[in-house]
């Protein structure tokens, strides 16, 4: 038994220290493509928190901040998205086309442009549909093991055996594949062997999206919901991105569609996020294009997801409350002075449940609207994807225990500290449990799932 757990530890090493090396050789610049920051969805973590790329495992405790020692974590509600990812069949068809006609119909002799004819290859498949690659699934075993050294008290062995450690997630395949990640992640740095853990389903929670009908019918499924995106696709910004595109391959403007160019971006953000590649393909784009191309898709995800609509982020009432429910059990064991019953809810879902939520609590709203006029005056605004929902994005909430009846809130977003906007407390970014469930007063009382959802109002935009 001895000589297993010693192999067994060697292996979990070997693993580590192998990716270690990958990340290394990262660290040569001209292996991250020039326009990975703007990758929005596609993104990759280790952008958000560069240093990352030298320790994958490195983790800050003294973010945490706590004003006083006392301060002793008791929960955790950790909403997480699903690791890095192969593209859905529509985005690997479109790839397929782009290619056709960069193999037929580009020319010129610059390098890049010949290693995209005669070397890369389509290597993307119909049936990879969007499921969860080896990077993901790394993404979500090494965020458990970073989590566990942020809040080693909370996350420990002795909680996840205890089952005081629970997991929730979609049923797409990529989020349950990133459950099963995150999970070794822990067991695999315990040498768990003797014992697995459950996971729930829950699509009523983790996909509230597809369950919201006034949503679905008035938003996702309405294309005049996107009239700004559309609108901003046939303005002058992204002409100019697709000449400029049709230029480089020398090819009539004709060919190079606004959808080609969202495809020649997502093959660049695909390949560096998968296989961390600067694969030639980035070469279609400079900086100010690659800037147009991230406004596109923050516009969508504003009229999609965000503030474009209020149903979108009061689509996710049940999510809210479900979080704000367990925060309440473990205050409520905490002030009975029992032991907290769920120290940890890990929840495993989708960018469309993550941003709904950041939404309805406030977090990066800009004073303006973005629209398909205003990309000159939003280079500064807060709604970017590109920041807040890179693969494995995760939203951390944190309850402690301060003494004296006073609990405190903190919350997290890619392990950064945020303060609850709106919130006027000089220590924002740790305030007291009550004054944030003041502050969310209105949402606590109502923000009612199934009133929200109902069909019956025109869509409100704010
Ligand atoms: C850790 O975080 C603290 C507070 O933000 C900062 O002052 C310190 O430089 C960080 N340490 C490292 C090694 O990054
Ligand atoms: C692109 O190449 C294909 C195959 O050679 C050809 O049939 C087509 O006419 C070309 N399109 C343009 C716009 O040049
Ligand atoms: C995801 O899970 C399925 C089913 O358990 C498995 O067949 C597949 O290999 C997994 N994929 C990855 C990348 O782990
Ligand atoms: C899913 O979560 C919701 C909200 O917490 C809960 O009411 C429901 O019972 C859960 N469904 C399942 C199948 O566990």
């Amino acid at each position: 038994m001895l000589t297993f757990l010693w192999k067994f530890t060697n292996f979990y090493f070997f693993i580590i220290s192998c990716c270690l090396l990958t990340y290394v050789t990262l660290e040569d610049d001209s292996d991250i493509p020039a326009i990975a920051k703007y990758f929005n969805t596609k993104g990759r973590y280790e952008e958000v928190n560069p240093y990352l790329i030298d320790d994958i495992l490195a983790v800050n405790r003294s973010i945490l901040q706590p004003p006083s020692a006392q301060c002793q974590e008791i929960h955790l509600s950790a909403i997480i998205r699903h690791g890095t990812r192969y593209p859905t069949t529509k985005h690997i068809k479109e790839i397929q086309q782009l290619y056709n006609i960069v193999l037929r119909n580009a020319s010129g002799e610059e390098s890049w442009l010949r290693e995209v004819q005669t070397q890369w290859t389509m290597w993307y498949t119909e049936d990879m549909d969007g499921r969860l690659v080896q990077k993901g699934v790394d993404d979500l075993k090494h965020l458990a093991v970073r989590l566990s050294k942020l809040f080693p008290s909370l996350i420990s062995e002795e909680k996840l055996r205890g089952g005081l450690i629970k997991f929730i997630t979609s049923s797409k395949h990529r989020c349950v594949n990133s459950t099963l990640a995150f999970k070794a992640g822990l067991t695999e740095l315990w040498a768990i062997k003797d014992k697995e853990f459950d996971h729930a389903v829950n699509d009523s929670l983790m996909r509230f999206f597809d369950k919201c009908t006034r949503f679905v019918q008035e938003v996702d499924n309405n294309p005049s919901a996107v009239v700004e995106v559309d609108k901003f696709k046939q303005g002058p910004e992204m002409r100019r991105v697709q000449e400029k595109i049709a230029d480089r391959l020398r090819v009539p403007y004709s060919l190079i569609t606004h959808d080609m160019t969202e495809t020649a971006f997502h093959v660049c953000a695909y390949e560096f996020a998968i296989k961390a590649v600067n694969s030639p393909w980035c070469q279609l784009f400079d900086d100010d294009d690659a800037k147009v191309m991230e406004y596109t898709s923050d516009l969508r995800e504003f009229w999609k997801r965000g503030y474009g609509y209020d149903i979108n982020s009061k689509s996710s009432c049940i999510l809210f409350h479900d979080v704000f429910n367990r925060l309440n059990k473990a205050a409520s064991d905490i002030k009975s002075g029992q032991q907290v019953s769920e120290a940890v809810t890990v929840q495993i879902g989708h960018a469309d449940t993550i941003l709904p939520l950041l939404t309805l609590l406030g977090f990066f709203k800009d004073s303006d609207a973005l629209t398909s006029t205003n990309f000159a005056t939003q280079t500064e605004r807060s709604f970017r994807t590109s920041h807040m929902l890179p693969y494995a994005a995760n939203l951390l909430l944190v309850l402690y225990d301060c003494g004296g009846g006073n609990l405190r809130l903190q919350p997290l977003l890619n392990e950064k500290p945020v303060t609850f906007p709106g919130l006027s407390d000089q220590q924002a970014s740790m305030p007291l449990y009550e004054d944030v469930r003041e502050h969310y007063r209105e949402l606590l009382h109502g923000c009612d799932f199934e009133t929200e959802c109902q069909l019956f109002k025109q869509p409100t935009e704010v």
